[in-house]
């Protein structure tokens, strides 16, 4: 007999962090792995399914243009009833943060399924901010029987909660994903990407997309993009811009017109990361891109007024750069000109996983499940 494991995602860093998982689910002969996306993002979560080749069981394609939350989650919370009326599993997986996350764990409950969490125990402990994030995840450690925390620190949050049965340390999936994606000899096939002089000029690589941030913060922080462009020659600005038209209006509106600033579409997951890996800085108030540049060695200045990823900051990689513009241009303008304040921060460090996080999540998943007597070690400890 085995088991029946459906993972369900929706939106494009869900799906980078949960597409090594699927591989490994299905590598396990005693697990069937299903996999229901929402599509709370249609192209950006195509574009993840086509590199790691995955293809969906099910797929309730429910984005619309400007969707609210509401509407993601009242239409998850109904096409997952047919889904699982049909697929009768024994575990769902969720993941992260999303409203498909929480609306994926809502109505695995409504249907008596039990609910593993990847990424679990993640906390500002601000319910605001991010939003709606930290309630989403918040909701679905209450409702989650397994919990896949990344780090220590991260399970100390759940037992803080009094969440402690169930608990994993496995590390992050993102950096197991990294590893495929990461090559020296990569080239790039959006054509700037293979342009760029990486070795004369400072490639800075900028994402901006949190619901927080729309209105004042995005126009202040773009402000301040705009300003170190200008006010530093050797600065090329790569900005891949989220699909949301509330971000791209404002990217156009702040950041267009600049021969160095450089708004292209979102990039594919092997693009983007081996962009990272040669861009000389990165700012963002991406959670995923706070994982990823630390263990590639390259600097963050992160975009937001607070962090739920607070290891990477301790390690030194990361610094919190808030939303106000004349911070968040004097912090940038440090990097680019102070080599020394520069060096302190380029240096990798992993404390966000080591690789195996998948093969963890399946093993706690078999043992869960008594397809295994020995409960997996946990990483980092
Ligand atoms: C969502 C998540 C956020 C996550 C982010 C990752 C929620 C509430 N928010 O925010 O936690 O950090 O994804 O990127 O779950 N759009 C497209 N094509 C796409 C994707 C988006 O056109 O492939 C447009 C649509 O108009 C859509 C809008 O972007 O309505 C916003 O998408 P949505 O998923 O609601 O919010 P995000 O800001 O992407
Ligand atoms: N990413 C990508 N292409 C892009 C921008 C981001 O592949 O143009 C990847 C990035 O490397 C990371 C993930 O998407 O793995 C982060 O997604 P996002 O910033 O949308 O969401 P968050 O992590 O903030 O939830």
């Amino acid at each position: 007999m085995s088991v029946r494991v459906m993972t369900i995602f929706g939106t494009r860093p869900e799906a980078i962090k949960m597409a090594p998982l699927m591989k490994e689910l299905q590598s396990r002969p005693g697990i069937e792995a299903l996999c229901c996306v929402t599509a709370q993002h249609r192209q950006m979560l195509d574009s993840v399914l086509e590199i790691f080749r995955l293809t969906p069981d099910y797929d309730l394609d429910i984005m619309e243009p400007r969707q609210t939350l509401s509407t993601i989650t009242t239409k998850c919370l109904l096409g997952l009833e047919g889904v699982f009326e049909q697929a009768k599993p024994d575990l769902v997986l969720v993941h992260g943060d999303t409203s498909t996350t929480f609306a994926g764990a809502l109505a695995a409950f409504y249907h008596r399924i039990q609910v593993g969490h990847v990424e679990a125990g993640l906390r500002t402990w601000d319910k605001w901010s991010p939003f709606p994030e930290e309630m989403d995840r918040k909701l679905v450690g209450d409702i989650a029987d397994l919990h896949f925390a990344p780090t220590k620190a991260n399970r100390d949050n759940l037992f803080r909660e009094d969440i402690r049965d169930g608990v994993f340390i496995t590390g992050n999936t993102v950096i197991d994903a990294l590893k495929t994606t990461v090559r020296p000899d990569f080239r790039f096939t959006t054509p700037l990407l293979n342009e760029l002089d990486y070795a004369g000029k400072k490639i800075v690589l900028v994402t901006c997309h949190r619901r927080e941030n729309y209105g004042q913060p995005m126009a202040d922080i773009m402000t301040a993009l705009r300003r170190i462009a200008e006010d530093f020659p050797d600065v090329e600005l790569v900005y891949p811009v989220h699909l949301s038209p509330v971000v791209r209006e404002a990217a156009g509106k702040y950041l267009s017109g600049h021969p160095r600033i450089h708004l292209i579409d979102p990039l594919d997951v092997e693009e983007m990361h081996n962009l990272m890996a040669r861009a000389y800085l990165v700012m963002t108030d991406s959670g995923g891109l706070q994982e990823e540049a630390p263990a590639l060695g390259r600097p963050v200045l992160v975009l937001r007024k607070e962090t739920e990823r607070p290891e990477a900051v301790a390690a030194g990689t990361v610094k919190l750069a808030g939303v106000e513009q004349e911070t968040v241009y004097s912090m940038a303008a440090e990097l680019l000109t102070d080599e020394a304040a520069y060096a302190a921060m380029a240096h990798a460090v992993n404390p966000y996983g080591d690789g195996h996080a998948c093969r963890r999540i399946a093993d706690a998943i078999e043992w869960k499940f008594g397809l295994r007597t020995d409960r997996p070690e946990a990483f980092g400890m």
